[in-house]
């Protein structure tokens, strides 16, 4: 790819970015699985639901569907009704008949240089001797079982092994901790929960038991604990509650041969907790049919994923970007996959680039904030490496800006890797807007949505933005990996996402953008209380929660300020209890680690006599952003003090 202009460094963001493009090159286009971007847009456009009909048939049913849209009932939209499969079938059964059987479905790496790979054939007699296990613990369909781990192969094993067998799984990120974990047990009711001994990042160990044992204790349904021997430092064990996972796996009741469970295209197959508006975390729900159709379809649409190609995504399978593009997707491809363990910076900072040529990795798929952390280091740490083995490169969770999409292009790219700028949610299950290999790319844009997907920038009356409007961002029909409620509580899922533009039935993603005059979609930022920190998901009402919850805090607020590196940081506002001895900045951080995890600790704790209210009480967050940024604050007249 090369730049058609370039009008290089320090350019607002946007403003010069527009101008920017870089056109697909001959290789790119020849290989490309799709070479007409605008016109495959157009073409779905004519039919989408039969367009995504058309994509379902590439993937293997039980008993097809007889309706493949049912918006009877709108906004809680069905799939492929009728429909009979299950992802693992697509994932791991179907490829029992041909070559793929031999093929490595996962590579692995840990932290300390351990490597593991397993082959599409061993994967699924894992995954069937634990789905006995699992049976044999009497978890059945319909059940819902935690998952807390670290970037280790079981993982992968224990959700397809839940899944396999018609239960629901609830991944929790290993970067949580206590409370945050016992509250998602709590709200799943999970009555079994899969664990590690512990976790490596950066050359210390997480003790994933320990907090596992007080989540337990909080939650109180836990009734079976199984933990993977990882770091094998020493864990209290409590008899007929918890199990070794290689000690179940040695077991008779392990055997290698076990039924897919059919399952309903609409039946559930996982939950994954976001952070939304309110201090509890919402529990999406995602099922078996439309889901599959949409990862499979964007990733091979997207990333072009090729028989040969080793594909890495270097996200956390506990996050979605892991369900849909490390597990799942890639599986249902029949692509082999790297599955590194820890930091990208450990034991120095071309640990990455070293994976890239030891593997020999073809597409790599991250988030800007790591690549601006490894930009941070300067490139002659990839430059010691030989990268030639990349042809296509992505990223997501945060808009990119063009210094680091630049670097990653030519540094990394070395100038002939588009870079996939891939913009999607939780909710979406997969890619939403996103370029195709040969969609000619501007910088910090995730240009236009994919195939049979209809998103628009609007105002508040519904009215479409013009050219570079500022507007909500929203999608204007279902897609089949849409969330299809969240856990129990279908009012929030209605209120939250169907509410505001009830009218005309669109999807409220919470996020602004604006358009550019070639139709180009640039993500603004979020409009709700949601922060971004490092690509993470948090929710001001849980950090602030968090933080109220030490007893010498009465109340917290929480903002979040741009950060070079990490895209946004927080920083928290204390008022002490009154009687109480006043708390210091290292005390309340050390007391969010401990809640909530390392990705929500604030990067700065004021400890202050009073907040800014409006005379309704009211936190006026937007004062003290002006006051952290050193901006003017305007209007105050609605300030009670
Ligand atoms: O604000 C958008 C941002 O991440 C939000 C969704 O976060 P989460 O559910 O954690 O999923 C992240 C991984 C899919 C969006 O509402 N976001 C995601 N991708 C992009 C992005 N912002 C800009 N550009 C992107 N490519």
């Amino acid at each position: 790819m090369s730049p058609q202009q370039s009008d290089d460094r320090a350019a607002p963001a946007g403003a010069a970015a527009t101008a920017e493009l870089y056109e697909p090159s001959p290789d790119v286009l020849e290989a490309a699985h799709v070479k007409d971007w605008e016109n495959a847009r157009a073409e779905a456009e004519k039919d989408p639901v039969a367009f995504w009909e058309e994509r379902a048939r590439e993937l293997d049913w039980y008993e097809p569907w007889d309706q493949a849209l049912d918006d009877s009932n709108a906004p809680f939209f069905q799939w492929f009704v009728g429909g009979k499969t299950n992802v693992v079938l697509n994932a791991l059964d179907r490829h029992m008949a041909n070559a793929r059987k031999n093929k490595l479905a996962l590579i692995w790496e840990g932290e300390n240089g351990e490597q593991a790979t397993m082959s599409y054939f061993r994967l699924r007699q894992e995954v069937n001797r634990f789905a006995n296990v699992l049976k044999s613990m009497g978890v059945a369909k319909g059940d819902r079982v935690t998952i807390y781990m670290g970037r280790i192969p079981e993982i992968i094993v224990a959700m397809l092994a839940t899944v396999k067998i018609g239960a629901m799984h609830s991944v929790v990120y290993g970067g949580f901790s206590t409370e945050a974990l016992a509250e998602r047990i709590e709200d799943a009711r999970s009555r079994v929960l899969i664990t590690a001994d512990g976790s490596y990042i950066r050359g210390k160990t997480v003790p994933l038991k320990q907090i596992a044992d007080e989540a337990v204790a909080r939650s109180g349904y836990v009734e079976h604990v199984i933990v993977v021997r990882r770091t094998g430092e020493p864990v209290n064990m409590e008899a007929s509650r918890d199990y070794w996972y290689h000690e179940l796996m040695a077991l008779p009741i392990a055997s290698p041969v076990c039924e897919t469970e059919p399952m309903d295209a609409e039946d559930p197959m996982f939950i994954l907790y976001t952070s939304g508006t309110t201090g509890r975390p919402k529990g999406v729900l995602h099922t078996h049919g439309g889901y599959q159709v949409q990862i499979a379809t964007t990733l091979k649409w997207v990333f072009d994923v090729q028989d040969d190609d080793r594909w890495w995504c270097a996200a956390d399978p506990g996050w979605i970007t892991g369900h849909s593009y490390i597990v799942y997707g890639p599986l249902i491809l029949g692509a082999t996959s790297l599955l590194y363990e820890g930091a990208p910076d450990y034991p120095y900072p071309d640990r990455w680039w070293r994976l890239v040529e030891q593997y020999a990795v073809s597409v790599l798929y991250t988030a800007p904030t790591a690549i601006r952390g490894l930009m941070r280091f300067g490139g002659s740490w990839p430059q010691r490496h030989d990268l030639s083995s990349l042809r296509l490169l992505g990223t997501v969770g945060e808009p990119i800006n063009p210094e680091a999409w630049r670097w990653y292009h030519n540094t990394i790219g070395g100038g002939r890797c588009p870079i996939m700028d891939t913009w999607w949610q939780t909710e979406t299950g997969g890619f939403m807007i996103t370029p195709l290999p040969v969609t000619p790319l501007k910088p910090g844009s995730g240009t236009k949505p994919f195939p049979g997907i209809e998103m628009d920038v609007v105002r508040d009356d519904g009215t479409s933005c013009d050219p570079n409007e500022e507007g909500k961002l929203v999608v204007k029909r279902p897609w089949p990996g849409m969330l299809r409620t969240i856990y129990e509580d279908p009012d929030r899922y209605v209120e939250q996402y169907w509410s505001e533009f009830a009218e005309q039935g669109w999807y409220l993603t919470g996020d602004s953008a604006r358009r550019d005059e070639d139709g180009y979609v640039w993500i603004i930022g979020r409009l709700d209380d949601v922060i971004k920190v490092a690509g993470y998901r948090l929710g001001t009402a849980e950090i602030e929660s968090a933080l109220v919850s030490h007893p010498s805090v009465s109340e917290a607020a929480v903002i979040a300020v741009p950060d070079e590196v990490k895209g946004n940081v927080i920083h928290a506002f204390c008022i002490p209890t009154a009687g109480t001895e006043k708390p210091t900045e290292e005390t309340l951080k050390q007391h969010v680690r401990k809640e909530t995890g390392p990705i929500a600790v604030p990067a700065r704790i004021e400890i202050v006599d009073s907040l800014p209210k409006t005379r309704s009480g009211k936190i006026m967050r937007r004062v003290l952003r002006a006051k952290a940024l050193g901006e003017p604050v305007g209007d105050l007249s609605t300030l009670a003090d």
